[in-house]
């Protein structure tokens, strides 16, 4: 499967921490980045995470990630306390697509057409990924190059088109693309809706919500039941998006990174 880590607890087996070099970004990037989910308590975190961490260190320059809902205190302390510090914060959002039964249907303006990709589409989308996103947490990190933290962005569209996963694209009627969708269906009939962007030139018209109301339609007829996100709190423009469409907000987290060395 696309996307999946391989977690491994510390101390194996059954520890308080689980962790996993996270492939497409360390090679995205350049750098080692290492994910870390806290899944005891916090006190137990706190004794674990020092052996891990040096264990980390050991093995050269790197980042390591870990994601605490904002109302973790406990834990954010210990994290910080190790030298984390918080870099973004960010909303689940959900909606059961059955809702959108009762949408009026999505009426692009003339000429514009949304499709499933083709290989023939890639380079377009990449070409998107690649400019659409500045603001992100690895742009934001100083540890990372900015080129890189593009390279990743280019670089998720790209492994999205080798793995076959779904994109969607919308053209205009001379086939430009004004738009991309990245969708990646979970076993339990849900779906997350990983990336998507309206090429700089054509943002602030409209076509944003549009492209967004008729993904959400295409994927209730492809029998899809809940579409789910995460969008960090600083992305207005789509947090606004999704708003409009009726999203649930269900979680609120703090994504901390800790460089090597701190
Ligand atoms: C997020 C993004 C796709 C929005 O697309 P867009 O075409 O620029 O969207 P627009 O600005 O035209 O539309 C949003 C506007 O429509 C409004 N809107 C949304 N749904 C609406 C609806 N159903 N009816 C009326 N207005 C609506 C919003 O409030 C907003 O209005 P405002 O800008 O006047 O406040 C685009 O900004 C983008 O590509 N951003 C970079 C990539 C990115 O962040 N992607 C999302 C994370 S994966």
């Amino acid at each position: 499967v696309a996307f999946a880590l391989d977690l491994r607890p510390h101390p194996a087996p059954g520890g308080p921490l689980a962790w996993a070099r996270v492939p497409w970004d360390s090679d995205a990037l350049g750098l080692e980045v290492f994910e870390l989910r806290c899944e005891g308590e916090a006190d137990a975190v706190a004794g674990a995470l020092p052996s891990l961490l040096a264990d980390l260190d050991a093995r050269g320059a790197h980042l390591a990630v870990a994601r605490v809902p904002i109302g973790a205190t406990a834990l954010a302390r210990v994290l910080g306390a190790a030298g984390f510090s918080a870099v973004e914060a960010s909303f689940e959002l959900s909606l059961p697509l059955r809702r959108r039964a009762s949408a009026p249907p999505v009426r692009f303006p003339a000429g514009l057409l949304l499709r499933d990709a083709t290989p023939a589409d890639e380079d377009a989308v990449a070409a998107i990924a690649r400019e659409a996103f500045a603001n992100d947490r690895y742009h934001l990190e100083p540890a990372v190059d900015p080129e890189r933290a593009s390279d990743r962005f280019e670089g998720w569209v790209r492994r999205a088109f080798a793995d076959g996963d779904a994109v969607l694209v919308l053209v205009d009627d001379r086939d430009r693309t004004i738009g991309f969708f990245h969708v990646r269906p979970d076993a339990g009939g849900d779906v997350d809706l990983s990336l998507a962007a309206v090429a700089a030139q054509f943002r602030q018209a409209g076509v944003g919500p549009l492209l967004y109301a008729a993904v959400l339609d295409l994927l209730r007829e492809r029998g899809h039941r809940t579409a789910h996100t995460r969008i960090a709190a600083q992305n207005l423009d789509v947090l606004n998006v999704y708003a409009h469409l009726g999203f649930a907000f269900t979680r609120s987290l703090i994504c901390l990174h800790r460089p090597s060395g701190r």
